[in-house]
């Protein structure tokens, strides 16, 4: 049934170091910060999810880090087994900020390593006068972090061609891994190649495109075609696109219903209908241009 070479949520994928990545994490954008993230990450977990995806901007790490450290002292799962990604602030760029960032990360999170660290957005507004020699003294940062085993693979986020171009000009590890927007209508296939052809792993955030996509009637035809549901079509596609799907949810039923996806293919005409998908008519916003955000 799948020719991905995956069949659960365990499943992983090997990024450039060897470091095994699940293919499908568990996203946390938009998870407010105490119980709900707490119970939600817990759920995930419970259910099966093995890589957990976070960030210093969602404000959540100490509620998702709390729920990590309940999951593993239940003796179910060892600390080896899990991923556990957090991303670098927009505030926090350049070497000695981002040295301090991955501190204060472990110790919200309450881990004693990270599986992998992101620069959160390669031009913040903050640095925009000298974004590329920040990115340069966080990523310096980021490979002693590395070499100190306090981070496992390290990466980038909303990184376009050019800045990741520039970050390779002075990197000596390479970055493993882009996360970018990738939902149905936004593919993204250039960058998706170019990220491919660094061997970088690409994750896709909001692969159910923060709820918009459940508006598709195209999708819902799709989804009645395999009898699965939209949001499991929607995982199912990022993976066939070759993405890390990072789906979110609140709800212990849904956490469970977006990993069900292992149990069916989707035909490449499907997969064709919904990378065009009008995303702007369902009310998806587009991969923000990283060069003119305002944070
Ligand atoms: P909720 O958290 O209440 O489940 P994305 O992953 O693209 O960011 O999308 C997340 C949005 O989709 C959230 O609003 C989430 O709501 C909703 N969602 C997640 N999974 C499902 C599902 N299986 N069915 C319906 N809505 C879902």
């Amino acid at each position: 049934m799948d020719n991905l070479g995956i069949t659960s949520l365990s499943s992983t994928y090997k990024l450039l170091n060897g470091v095994g990545i699940p293919c499908i994490g568990f996203g946390t954008w938009q998870t407010p910060d105490g119980n709900v993230a707490y119970e939600s990450v817990l759920a995930a977990l419970k259910c099966g999810y093995r890589h957990i995806d976070t960030a210093t901007a969602y404000g959540n790490e100490e509620s998702v880090g709390r729920a990590i450290n309940d999951f593993l002292k239940t003796g179910e799962v060892k600390r080896s087994e899990l991923f556990i990604t957090t991303k670098l602030h927009n505030r926090d760029h350049g070497y000695e900020a981002t040295e301090k960032a991955i501190e204060n990360s472990l110790s919200l999170l309450g881990l004693d390593y990270l599986d992998l660290y992101l620069i959160h957005w390669p031009n913040p507004i903050f640095f925009r006068e000298n974004w590329a020699e920040a990115n340069a003294g966080s990523w310096k940062a980021m490979e002693e972090a590395y070499a100190k085993g306090k981070i496992r693979a390290i990466g980038l986020s909303n990184f376009f061609e050019r800045h990741i171009d520039r970050l390779m000009e002075t990197a000596e590890v390479p970055p493993m891994v882009n996360q970018i927007k990738i939902c149905p209508g936004i593919a993204q296939t250039d960058l998706v190649e170019f990220c491919k052809a660094r061997k970088m792993a690409v994750e896709g955030y909001s692969p159910l495109g923060t709820g918009g996509t459940f508006r598709s009637e195209v999708l819902k035809k799709i989804a009645q075609k395999y009898g699965k549901t939209v949001a499991q079509v929607c995982v199912r596609w990022s993976l066939q696109q070759g993405a890390i799907p990072l789906p979110k949810s609140v709800n212990a039923e849904r956490i469970a219903q977006n990993s069900q996806v292992f149990d069916f293919s989707l035909d490449i005409e499907d997969c064709q209908a919904i990378a065009e998908i009008n995303y702007a008519e369902l009310g998806i916003s587009p991969q923000r241009n990283p060069d003119e955000n305002t944070f």
